[in-house]
Parts: structure tokens; C-alpha cells; sequence
């Protein structure tokens, strides 16, 4: 039976990259019934509309969501971050952002693998806060971060399961225990309790400072890392950079219950500089949907898919020969 995906291409580089992961995808023999949706930065300068919510609607009822990036520059800030990709996460209940990262064969910085797991519905990203005297010199602003003990719990149970199926069993919780003592409290409480179930697995605790040295100068340190929606943001920017740069980074919008589509994605955005030249490197992409697949229950195509990309490391090309190179090695 095929797999019944959303494919929401986006704008810029989006859908040439989201080309390129499914032809990979489908020479890794797995079936899938596709479905594009128009939205992004062009759908809203063209109709005003950002995720309709008979759209929301109908992406409930995917398998998965398959997404590309969206963003044009004459879009304003936070149109379409809060309006379709928070809205989905908050919607679809994708409540854990997983993000690989692990240095391909040919490149520098050999020793980088790992997963971050990065709480995705909650932290200072739940839109909690607000104006009081907005524009005058009294202008007050807050945004305050929101840690549910269930959001929290949830998320590092995720990790504890994951790290379990890994080699060396580790899983680091970064936070900020020293300063931020309210919400880094309500974390390491449920860590340490989580942990007393999971005994095979070894833990470690970093603030968050002092893990973007470790990640630079002692990568192999991690395994797994589980963090907050913050966090987890910054974090994995850095984990990006010492992977072999933006054009590998993919991740997971994972709704782990299963009560809805999990949605896959590269970490980087439109890139409006690139977009129309070829230039777009669709590993993160294909490694998105490589991720994808593993989560649809075909583990033998996502492995085929990965070690495809890995041997064809060193191809450079354009956006769709580095596709057609990774497709043929599959
Ligand atoms: P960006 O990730 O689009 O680009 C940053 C730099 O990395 C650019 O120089 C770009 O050319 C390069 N780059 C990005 N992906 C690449 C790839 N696959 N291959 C080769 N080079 C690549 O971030 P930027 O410039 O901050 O944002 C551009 C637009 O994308 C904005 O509208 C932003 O809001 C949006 N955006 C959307 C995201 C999403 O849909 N999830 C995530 C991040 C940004
Ligand atoms: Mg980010």
C-alpha cells in the first residue's frame, strides 16, 4: 500500500530540493500517493491566506507531511513561523523536533553523531507574553516560557527510548539549571525520574553555554541530547555547522502517540539567494525524508536512502544531479 503524503514544497529552494528527495525516495522502492499543497510566503502575498483551516483539516488525515521551506523576503517576520510551521506543530501535536547529526565520510570533524531531540510545542515558543504600552518609552514587553510537566515528561521519554536503541546508550539533558531555576527545575525532576526507569541507560547534564563548546571541541561526547524548544533551536544550528554545514541538516516534526502525520523537513529555509540556479544541496532534504520513511515503518529503504547519501558524499552538481547520484545508489 502507498503511503499517502502531503507535500507542501514552499517557496525559493523548497520545492527543488522536496523534488529531489522524492525521486530518491521513490528509486528506494517505496510507494508513495502524493498530494502538493500551495502555501508559503507566495500563496500569502497572492491571497492573504497562511494555513486555511480547512487545510489544517485535511493534512490531519496524511500518513505524513513532507515540507521543503518557506519564506520570500517581502513576507514580514513571523507571518508564516508563527502562522504555518508553529501552527502545525501546536495543531499536529508534533511535539518532538528530532535533528541528526552526523559528519559524512569525506568530510572534516569525523566523530560527529548524534541526535538532538528538541521539546517543539512549548518553552518560550508557546506565544506566551505580550505587549503593555506598545511604541512609547514605557513600553514594557514580555514572553515567558511555558513547561507543562506533561510536555515536558513526554519529550524525554522519547529520548530515554531512543537512546536506549543506540550504541552507547547516553542521553545529556541540556538546560539551564543555574539561572533559569523555575523551568530548568520542572526538567531535571522529570529527567531524574524518567531516568530511574531507563537504568541501562547512562545520563549526563550541560548547561547550555557549555555544550556549545563541548559540541565544537568534543563532539563524540554526545549520543543523545534532549532539550528545550530554545534550545533545541540554537543548538542545532551549531550541530548543523560542524556536520557538514546546513545542506545535511534535516529533522523530524515527530508526533510520536501517532494520532496524526508527522511532518519532515530540512532545517534551512527558502535561501531566496540561491533559489532558481542549481546551487541548492538536497541532502537535507533526502535525509528528511529518508527520516520520514524510517517513521512509515520502511527501515530498509530509510537505511538504503542514508547510505546512499553517504557514498556519494563527495558528488558535487547541481541541485538535481546530486539527486539523480544519491537516487542511483540506492
Ligand atoms: P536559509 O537557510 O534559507 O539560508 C541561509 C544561507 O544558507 C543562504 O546563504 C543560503 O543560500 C544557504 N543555504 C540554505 N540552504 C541551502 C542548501 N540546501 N544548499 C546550499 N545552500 C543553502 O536562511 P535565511 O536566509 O535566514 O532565510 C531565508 C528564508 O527562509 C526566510 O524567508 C526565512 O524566514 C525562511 N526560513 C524558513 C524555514 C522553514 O521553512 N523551515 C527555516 C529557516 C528560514
Ligand atoms: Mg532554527
Amino acid at each position: 500500500m502507498a503511503h499517502r503524503v502531503a507535500i507542501i514544497g514552499g517557496d525559493g529552494i523548497g520545492p527543488e530540493v522536496t523534488t529531489e528527495a522524492l525521486k530518491v525516495v521513490r528509486a528506494a522502492g517505496v510507494a508513495l500517493d502524493t498530494t502538493d499543497y500551495d502555501l508559503g510566503g507566495r500563496r500569502y502575498l497572492s491571497t492573504g491566506e497562511v494555513l486555511p483551516d480547512a487545510v489544517l483539516e485535511e493534512l490531519r488525515g496524511y500518513d505524513a507531511i513532507l515540507l521543503g521551506a518557506v519564506g520570500t523576503p517581502d513576507v514580514p517576520p513571523g507571518v508564516l513561523e508563527r502562522g504555518l510551521l508553529l501552527k502545525m506543530r501546536f495543531s499536529l501535536d508534533l511535539y518532538v523536533n528530532l535533528r541528526p547529526f552526523k559528519s559524512g565520510p569525506n568530510r572534516h570533524n569525523d566523530g560527529v553523531d548524534f541526535l538532538v531531540v528538541r521539546e517543539n510545542t512549548e518553552g518560550t515558543y508557546a506565544g506566551e507574553g505580550g505587549f503593555l504600552r506598545q511604541g512609547t518609552p514605557h513600553e514594557v514587553a514580555t514572553q515567558g516560557s511555558v513547561n507543562t510537566r506533561l510536555g515536558v515528561e513526554r519529550c524525554i521519554r522519547y529520548a530515554f527510548d531512543l537512546a536506549r536503541g543506540r550504541d552507547k546508550k547516553h542521553l545529556t539533558l541540556v538546560h539551564k539549571t543555574n539561572v533559569l531555576t523555575f523551568a530548568a527545575d520542572l526538567w531535571q525532576r522529570a529527567f531524574d525520574e524518567v531516568a530511574a526507569e531507563y537504568s541501562d541507560v547512562g545520563t549526563a547534564y550541560n548547561h547550555v553555554d557549555a555544550a556549545c563548546i563541548y559540541m565544537v571541541e568534543d563532539p563524540g561526547r554526545y549520543e543523545v541530547i534532549v532539550t528545550d524548544n530554545l534550545f533545541g533551536d540554537i543548538l542545532t544550528d551549531l550541530g548543523g555547522a560542524i556536520s557538514g554545514g546546513i545542506g545535511r541538516a534535516a529533522s523530524g516534526n515527530l508526533n510520536p502517540a501517532r494520532t496524526g502525520p508527522s511532518l519532515f523537513e530540512p532545517v534551512h529555509g527558502s535561501a531566496p539567494d540561491i533559489a532558481g540556479t542549481g546551487k541548492a544541496d538536497p541532502r537535507a532534504a533526502v535525509i528528511s525524508a529518508a527520516m520520514m520513511c524510517d517513521f512509515l515503518g520502511e527501515t530498509d529503504a530509510s537505511t538504503r536512502i542514508l547510505n546512499a547519501v553517504d557514498k556519494t558524499d563527495d558528488v558535487e552538481g547541481t541541485t538535481s544531479q546530486i539527486g539523480d547520484a544519491i537516487a542511483a545508489s540506492c
